[in-house]
């Protein structure tokens, strides 16, 4: 009896709720200081010295963001985009000069198109970009992160729609780390893709299709990851990885690729099947 008293006063209260507003019905608030424009468009107008991070997630409402959106906002360092599947188009120019970005994230949106960051003309030492878990972006093209930042960044590529990454990509970089695992559907890497940049020295390739690496471009790599690389079934040779000291890997038989080491470096050099015994004891046909 008191059990159904309680149930009956928790229906009633749910039925006295005041109707949702239409703006929470639509996902998140928008994010202070910008203004969501009923068609869907976001703007973030400066000058706001003081502003130093914007977050804009789980908004069902935002569908474009225009070029000039962050006009301005001349101390932002952090720009977190998330969560927002209807957000289609962001126009090139989206992202300009902003001096003092450190980190920008745009992850599980419905881009089609890799932003256009080339106009951001940061200065921060190790600006890292995260583009994660946008499944319709096919490309990375020709000079994409060229003009983001002028000293160096790390670059977190995972888990889009990747299907091939074009020659010069990473022109005009001075990359510490490329992250490109879990781009499921990513085939094919042009042979020039690092021509033109500076690094990486992290490169890690996991659960990705490819099944080559570029020939050129991997003497700086010191850390290479390869894991759930089914594709790779052919290693370049060990001597264009000039500065390896570390790398995971798929099958034995990229072991057999850097079994004959040079000796200055054996004392530090570690390689590791992930799934198997370690190099040294992998028999090689
Ligand atoms: C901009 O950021 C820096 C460091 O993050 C801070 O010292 C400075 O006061 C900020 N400028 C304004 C106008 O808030
Ligand atoms: C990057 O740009 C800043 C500001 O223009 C400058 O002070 C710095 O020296 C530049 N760094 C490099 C590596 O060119
Ligand atoms: C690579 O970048 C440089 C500027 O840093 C540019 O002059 C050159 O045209 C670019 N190369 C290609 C093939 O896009």
């Amino acid at each position: 009896m008191r059990r159904r008293s309680l149930a009956l006063r928790l229906l009633l209260a749910l039925l006295l709720l005041p109707p949702p507003l239409p703006q929470t019905l639509l996902g998140a608030p928008c994010p202070e200081p910008c203004s969501c424009r009923p068609d869907g468009a976001l703007r973030c107008p400066g000058p706001r010295a003081g502003l130093s991070r914007l977050e804009i997630s789980q908004s069902d409402s935002l569908e474009k963001i225009e070029a000039n959106a962050f006009d301005n906002l001349l101390n932002l360092s952090e720009i977190l985009i998330q969560n927002t599947k209807n957000l289609v188009y962001i126009e090139p120019g989206a992202f300009t000069n902003l001096p003092r970005l450190k980190y920008l994230s745009i992850c599980n949106t419905g881009i089609r198109k890799l932003p256009d960051v080339t106009k951001i003309f940061s200065s921060e030492f190790n600006f890292i970009l995260e583009i994660c878990d946008n499944l319709h972006i096919t490309t990375v093209p020709a000079n994409a992160f060229q003009g983001m930042n002028n000293e160096s960044i790390t670059l977190k590529l995972y888990g889009n729609g990747f299907e091939e990454i074009q020659s010069h990509a990473f022109n005009g970089t001075t990359l510490i780390s490329l992250e490109l695992k879990e781009n499921a559907h990513l085939k094919k890497m042009h042979n020039d893709a690092f021509r033109g940049a500076r690094g990486p020295s992290i490169l890690d390739i996991s659960s990705t299709k490819l099944q080559a690496l570029p020939s050129y471009g991997l003497e700086s790599i010191q850390t290479l990851i390869a894991t759930s690389s089914y594709s790779l079934k052919k290693l370049p040779s060990r001597e264009k990885f000039t500065n390896l000291l570390d790398a995971t890997l798929t099958y034995p038989s990229h072991c057999c690729a850097f079994r004959n080491l040079p000796t200055k470096e054996n004392s530090e050099f570690k390689i590791v099947n992930w799934w198997t015994a370690p190099c040294p004891f992998t028999p090689c046909l």
